[in-house]
C-alpha cells in the first residue's frame, strides 16, 4: 500500500510488516526519513524532525536551515552540496556535472511498469502490487528523473529502479546512474557481502562500518565470482533469528556496485547499480536510459527472516515460466564423468545405468560442437560434431529409455580456432590498435551487435528446433577485458558493457520465449554468474565448480543468504571426501543431481544412490516450497553446521547435520527453529516424539551424533 499524505507531505510505502517513508521538503528535495518496521500513518511530520538538526548550507542560502550534505537524500546528485557519494553523475554540455534534481510530480497506481530488456519483479498471479512514481527535473540541464517504487502485498519488499529522460534539446552524458540510495541515521551496522573465486563462491564476510567508503564491486563484465550483487547492514548484535537487517539485492548480471559510506554525522548511505568505472551513456535528446531494478529488504527476525523473504519474493515474483512450479526432472551431467572424452555409445551407456537409478535427465556437457575436443576451438561453432557423434541417435535413445535429453552452450563466447571467427574476426569484444587477451583459450562474442546475435541464435534454433532437447546449460566461462565493439561511436565505448548485458538478457529471452518448454540452467565458470538478474530467464544456476560437500557447504550457506533452495544447482560427485551419504545429504538442499560416470558406482554405491532418489522425491516439496532456517552456519562454527527445511504449514520439517570437522569432547545442543512451539513432532528415524517448543528453546540433544569428519545426519520430523 502507498499513502500520500497531503499535509506533511510525505509518502509512505507499506509491505506487510515494513514502511518507508519519503518527504517531500520545501524547494522539492526529495529525503528518504524512513525504513524500518512497519509505522501507523499518522505522525509521520515527527520523522521531518531529524531535518532541524541539518546544519546550514553555504551551497543555498536560500534554505539556510537545510543541508544536501546532511540530509537523507533519495537520490543523490553530484555538484548540488552534498558531498557524499552520489547515485547520479551527468555532463551537461557546459562540460560541468552540478545536476540539481528537484520533485515535480508523483503518481501511484495499482500494478507494475514492465521494464523492457531488464529482468525485473513481476506481479503473480493472485499477488497485489502498488507502485509509486516520482518525477524529479533539473530546471537547468532538462535532465528527468522517474523514480519508480514496487510493493507487494505478499512479502516484505520495496523494489526500486530509475528513469532518465534527457528533455532538453543537447546531450547529456550519463557518468553515473545507480539504481538506489538509502540514507540511515546511525554507522551502528555491520556490512555483510559474499567474496569469492573459482570454486570458492559466496563465501560470507561480515565488517563493522567505518568512517569513508567501503563496499564491493565487479568491473568483469559479469557480476563475477568474486562478489555477488548483494550486501546486507545489519545491527551490531544481529542473529540468525533476531534484530534488525537490511538486505539489498541488484536485479542485474553485469558490472555493479554497492558502496556504503559512512560520513562525518556518523550517518551511512549505502548506493547500489551499474558500476560507474568504465560506464558512460550518451542520452540525446528526448532519449532514456533505465537503470536495473534494485531490491531492498528490511527484516527484524536476523538475518534468516531477511533470507525467508528474498526466497519467496524470488520464487513468486521473478522467477518465471513452466518449470516455476513444475517438478524439475533430476539430472546427471556428463562433465566430471567424461569431460570432453565420450561418443554416442559413451553418453547412451551413461543414460542406460542413470535410468536404473531412477535419474530423470542426462545432460551432455562441453565437447558435441564443432570440432571439439579439448578447450582450443569450436566456441562460436554451434553445429554438431558429426565425426564424434550421432545426436539424432542419441537423443532418440535416451528418450526412449524414459529420460529426458539436455545439452550445454556457451553462447557468447568464440574460439580464435572457429569457423565463426575465421569468418568474422571482428566479431569478438576487442578494441581498434589492441591484441584482445586470450583467456581459457577463448575470446568473448560481441552480444551487443544485434547481427552476432541473430546468427548465434541462428545456430543454437537449428540445433534445438531439429532435436527435441528438454534442457540447455548455458554457460559463461571468462570475463571482459579490451571491452569494446567495433560498431560503437567513439564518445559511446562507455555503453559497451551494459550493453552487452542488455544483448545477453534478449538472447536469453529469445530461448526461453521460442522454446518455453526447455528448462534453462545458467552457469559460469560453476558460480559466477549467480544472480537475480539470471534467474528471470532461468529457473536455476550451477552453484559451483566445486562438489566436494564440506567445501560446499560454505558455498550454500552463502549462496542461501538471498537465494533460495529451488535455484542452487547442487550435484553428487565422485568426490571422495565423504561417503554418498553426505553427498547427497548436501546436495538435496539444491536442485538435487549426479556428475559422476555411473557404470563406475560399485553395487552398494548404487544401492544408496537408489534411497536418494526416492529421498529426492519425498523431499521435492518440503524443500522447494518450505522455509529455511539456518541453525549453525559455518562461519559461526567451523566444526558443524545444520539447516532445516520447515512447511509453511509447520506441520513437517527436515533438519540436515554435517560433522565437517571432528571436535573432541563438545556437546551438540541444536536449537530448531520455525516450528509450532504447541504441536507435537515425531522424529522419523526414532520414534520419539517432541514438541515443537522443547525443540525451538531446548534443543535435541545431539552430542556424539555424526560424529566423524565428513558424517552427516538427517532428521524428518512429522506434526501429530
Ligand atoms: C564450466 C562449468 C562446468 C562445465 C565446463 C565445461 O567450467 O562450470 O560445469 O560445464 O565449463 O567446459
Amino acid at each position: 500500500m502507498i499513502k500520500y499524505n497531503e499535509k506533511n507531505r510525505t509518502i509512505k510505502l507499506d509491505t506487510p510488516d515494513t514502511s518507508y517513508v519519503l518527504g517531500i521538503r520545501d524547494g522539492g528535495f526529495l529525503l528518504n526519513l524512513y525504513y524500518g518496521r512497519r509505522l501507523p500513518d499518522d505522525n509521520l511530520w515527527s520523522l521531518s524532525k531529524r531535518l532541524e538538526s541539518a546544519s546550514f548550507s553555504p551551497c543555498d542560502p536560500e534554505y539556510t536551515d537545510f543541508s544536501t550534505d546532511v540530509a537523507p537524500m533519495e537520490y543523490p546528485v553530484n555538484g548540488r552540496g552534498d558531498f557524499r557519494v552520489s547515485a547520479l553523475s551527468v555532463r551537461n554540455s557546459d562540460g560541468n556535472t552540478v545536476t540539481d534534481l528537484r520533485y515535480v510530480s508523483h503518481r501511484i497506481f495499482s500494478g507494475k511498469p514492465d521494464m523492457p530488456g531488464l529482468p525485473h519483479l513481476y506481479v503473480s498471479n493472485g499477488s497485489q502490487c502498488d507502485t509509486l512514481e516520482i518525477t524529479m527535473r533539473d530546471s537547468y540541464t532538462g535532465l528527468e528523473a522517474v523514480l519508480v517504487y514496487s510493493v507487494f502485498n505478499d512479502c516484505n519488499v520495496i523494489s526500486k529502479h530509475v528513469r532518465l529522460t534527457n528533455t532538453s534539446d543537447s546531450v547529456l552524458k550519463l557518468e553515473r546512474a545507480l539504481s538506489s540510495c538509502i540514507d540511515l541515521p546511525s554507522m551502528d551496522y555491520n556490512l555483510i557481502t559474499l567474496w569469492g573465486r573459482h570454486a570458492k563462491e559466496r563465501q560470507f564476510e561480515k565488517r563493522p562500518l567505518a568512517h569513508g567508503l567501503q563496499g564491493i564491486h565487479s568491473k568483469r563484465g559479469s557480476s563475477s565470482h568474486s562478489h555477488n550483487p548483494f550486501a546486507a547492514l545489519v545491527g551490531r548484535d544481529v542473529t540468525e533469528t533476531n534484530g534488525d537487517v537490511y538486505g539489498f539485492n541488484l536485479i542485474y548480471s553485469g558490472n555493479f556496485t554497492f558502496t556504503a559510506e559512512v560520513d562525518h554525522n556518523a550517518s551511512v548511505r549505502i548506493v547500489t547499480g551499474i558500476d560507474p568505472t568504465d560506464f558512460g551513456w550518451v542520452l540525446e535528446p528526448s532519449e532514456s536510459f533505465t537503470t536495473p531494478e534494485a531490491v531492498h529488504v528490511f527484516s527484524c527476525e536476523g538475518l534468516g527472516g531477511m533470507s525467508r523473504t528474498f526466497h519467496r519474493c524470488y520464487q513468486e515474483h521473478l522467477i518465471r515460466g513452466r518449470w516455476k512450479n513444475e517438478k524439475r526432472p533430476l539430472l546427471i551431467n556428463s562433465w566430471e564423468a567424461a569431460y570432453f572424452d565420450f561418443d554416442t555409445d559413451k553418453l547412451i551407456s551413461f543414460a542406460e545405468r542413470a535410468k536404473e537409478l531412477g535419474i530423470e535427465m542426462l545432460v551432455m556437457d562441453d565437447g558435441w560442437f564443432g570440432k571439439r575436443n579439448d578447450d582450443t576451438n569450436s566456441l562460436g561453432d554451434w553445429f554438431v560434431n558429426e565425426k564424434k557423434l550421432d545426436l539424432g541417435r542419441l537423443v532418440d535413445s535416451v528418450h526412449a529409455m524414459g529420460l529426458k535429453f539436455g545439452i550445454w552452450y556457451e553462447p557468447e563466447m568464440i574460439s580464435p580456432d572457429s569457423e565463426l571467427y575465421r569468418a568474422h574476426p571482428d566479431w569478438c569484444v576487442h578494441v581498434p590498435g589492441r591484441e584482445p587477451s586470450i583467456a581459457r583459450q577463448q575470446y568473448v562474442l560481441d552480444v551487443s551487435r544485434a547481427d552476432v546475435r541473430e546468427n548465434v541464435f541462428g545456430q543454437i534454433k537449428n540445433v534445438l528446433s531439429r532435436y527435441p532437447i528438454d534442457y540447455v546449460k548455458w554457460d559463461f566461462n571468462r570475463n571482459l577485458s579490451e571491452a569494446g565493439s567495433a560498431l560503437l561511436s567513439k564518445d559511446r565505448g562507455g555503453e559497451f558493457f551494459h550493453r552487452f548485458v542488455l544483448g545477453t538478457y534478449e538472447l536469453q529471452n529469445r530461448l526461453v520465449t521460442e522454446f518455453p518448454d526447455i528448462l534453462l540452467e545458467n552457469c559460469s565458470g560453476g558460480g559466477g554468474r549467480f544472480d537475480a538478474g539470471m534467474l528471470y530467464y532461468s529457473p536455476q544456476i550451477w552453484t559451483s565448480d566445486n562438489t566436494d560437500p564440506v567445501e560446499r557447504l560454505n558455498i550454500q550457506f552463502g549462496t542461501s543468504l538471498c537465494y533460495p533452495a529451488s535455484v542452487m544447482g547442487a550435484h553428487v560427485s565422485a568426490c571422495e571426501r565423504t561417503d554418498y551419504r553426505t553427498k547427497g545429504d548436501v546436495a538435496l538442499w539444491g536442485t538435487f543431481g549426479y556428475e559422476l560416470d555411473p557404470n563406475k558406482l560399485t553395487s552398494e554405491e548404487r544401492e544408496t544412490v537408489k534411497e536418494q532418489v526416492k529421498e529426492y522425491h519425498k523431499y521435492y516439496d518440503l524443500i522447494r516450497n518450505g522455509n529455511l532456517y539456518r541453525l549453525i552456519c559455518p562461519w559461526d562454527n567451523p566444526f558443524v553446521c545444520a539447516w532445516s527445511f520447515v512447511s509453511t504449514d509447520k506441520r513437517e520439517a527436515l533438519v540436515t547435520l554435517v560433522r565437517m570437522r571432528k571436535e573432541e569432547n563438545t556437546l551438540l545442543h541444536l536449537k530448531l527453529q520455525g516450528l509450532d512451539e504447541n504441536t507435537v513432532y515425531t522424529v522419523e528415524e526414532t520414534g520419539e516424539r517432541y514438541s515443537g517448543a522443547l525443540l525451538m528453546y531446548a534443543g535435541l540433544e545431539m552430542t556424539g551424533c555424526a560424529y566423524n569428519d565428513g558424517e552427516s545426519l538427517k532428521l524428518h520430523l512429522i506434526a501429530d
